[in-house]
């Protein structure tokens, strides 16, 4: 078996379980069964330039070899391009995209940068795989630099439409960068059908049914590819005793109060505000409800240097607080909003504790979390998962309660619903979801993944 060699801009801390979702994670599971190496940023900004020489840790199976950024490479390339204009234009919000020409040189001058980093590491035989919107052009500097490997990209956030890529600065550059990767991947069949309404429309290429694209001689594969999560390790997490948790649960078991959970980074693509907004009204159309449900609204810290991030905290923060002092009781806080890191263990056990998992992205490539929180469940009690159909994952999990997560009626509606279901149906919606997952998991992801990157398959692309 070949050597890989996944590049990502982040890459996890192996050592520590404390994330939950996103890419890290799904990535992690995913490495740690097949061994390789994993290059990306060591989150370090300097003031001045060093060498690009990676440093090199060993954790188990995979080699972690990483480098640091200066702070103008963290200002103009991650918080700059990455997180100011790909990010909100790859999620719909051209509202909020925020535009210089120094992001672009930054952008570009760290994809370099990750390119002599890696060259410096990069034996003949490898198979690379390049994760995320913030490495696009890196194949493109891969092969001026003479790389010959095999090299395949994963886009782990939405693709859009061609007439909203078409709002990205050098849009034609960028998606001619995507084309020089061997295989192309995503998350849906929607972001794989945008890709081939750009070539088509703008490059004048064709993608043929089973994905591959024709560019001069060389030949292109764009498929679909969920990612998944490692179901069983989930699952063993989810039945393990934690005792902080239990005591809060049996303290609500007492009180007959039902919990409904939400664990999302702070950022204005998961739809929390108005997620708020639905608990609130729920407590209004049924105000049996009251004082027999409480939401928890985990939110981790994330991006806090860019403006947008700014204000989706603030706004955040005043709703939680104004939903408390309208409906809360002296022995009842509907909401408990938690700004903060909660380890993966303990958030296993508060899926598992919680018989709503509340996930209304506005927009999100597929969404960890609800699979996540369908493997936190126990088969004989299940709770329900509400889920955003703009999630990726409501492509694939029709048995959860599909809402619209601009439509705060209808997800107070569906919270209603969800926390009033019977348990026969409960069963067997979280049977059909389970055999999902599990189809779909961490190793599935990788091996539909290398199939093509390195034999050249295209059944899992169409
Ligand atoms: C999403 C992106 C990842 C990113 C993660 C955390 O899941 O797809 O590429 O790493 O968010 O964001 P951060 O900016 O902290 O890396």
């Amino acid at each position: 078996m070949n050597r890989l060699v996944v590049v990502s801009n982040r890459v996890a801390d192996l050592t520590r379980t404390a994330q939950s979702g996103g890419l890290a994670v799904g990535l992690a599971d995913s490495l740690r069964q097949r061994g390789g190496v994993w290059m990306g940023w060591d989150g370090q900004t300097l003031k001045y330039e060093d060498q690009p020489e990676p440093r090199i840790r060993k954790i188990g199976t995979v080699t972690q070899a990483t480098i640091p950024l200066t702070e103008q490479d963290y200002s103009e390339y991650y918080l700059g391009f990455a997180n100011s204009v790909l990010w909100p234009l790859f999620h719909y919000r051209l509202d909020l995209v925020e535009y210089k020409t120094v992001f672009l040189d930054g952008y570009r001058r760290v994809n370099a940068k990750f390119a002599d980093a890696l060259t410096s590491i990069l034996q003949p035989d490898d198979i690379i795989w390049i994760h995320d919107y913030h490495l696009i052009p890196l194949a493109a500097e891969l092969r001026q630099r003479g790389c010959t490997q095999r090299i395949g990209f994963f886009l782990h956030i939405p693709f859009p439409p061609p007439e909203i890529v078409a709002a990205v600065p050098r849009h034609r550059w960028l998606v001619e960068c995507l084309l020089e990767f061997d295989v192309i991947g995503f998350q849906t069949n929607t972001d794989r059908g945008n890709l081939q309404h750009y070539v088509e429309d703008h490059l004048g290429c064709r993608m043929e049914a089973d994905g591959r694209i024709k560019i001069g001689e060389r030949e292109v594969i764009a498929g679909c590819y969920p990612i998944g999560i490692d179901v069983d390790s989930f699952v063993e997490m989810a039945e393990r005793p934690n005792d902080e948790v239990n005591i809060e649960t049996q303290r609500r078991e007492i009180l007959g109060r039902k919990q409904i959970i939400g664990v999302d980074r702070l950022d204005y693509t998961k739809g929390l505000p108005d997620r708020l907004r639905a608990f609130a009204r729920l407590l209004e159309l049924y105000p049996e409800m009251r004082k027999s449900v409480a939401l928890m609204q985990i939110a981790t810290p994330t991006r806090e240097e860019v403006e947008a991030y700014v204000e989706i905290r603030t706004e955040l923060e005043a709703l939680s607080g104004a939903i408390n002092g309208r409906f809360a009781d002296f022995n009842w806080t509907p909401v408990r909003y938690i700004h903060g890191i909660v380890p993966r263990d303990a958030l296993a056990a508060l899926f598992r504790a919680s018989q709503v998992g509340f996930v209304t992205p506005l927009r999100d490539g597929m969404n960890l979390v609800a699979k996540e929180y369908v493997a936190a469940q126990a088969a004989e009690n299940p709770g329900v998962l509400v889920l955003s159909k703009f999630a990726g994952a409501a492509e694939e999990l029709h048995e959860a309660l599909i809402v619209n997560p601009y439509d705060v009626d209808d997800m107070a509606r569906n919270l209603c619903r969800a926390l009033t279901m019977p348990l026969e149906e409960r069963q067997e919606r979280q049977r059909a979801l389970m055999k999902r997952i599990r189809k779909h998991d961490a190793k599935d992801w990788l091996n539909a993944f290398m199939a093509a990157l390195e034999k050249g398959e295209t059944k899992h692309a169409a």
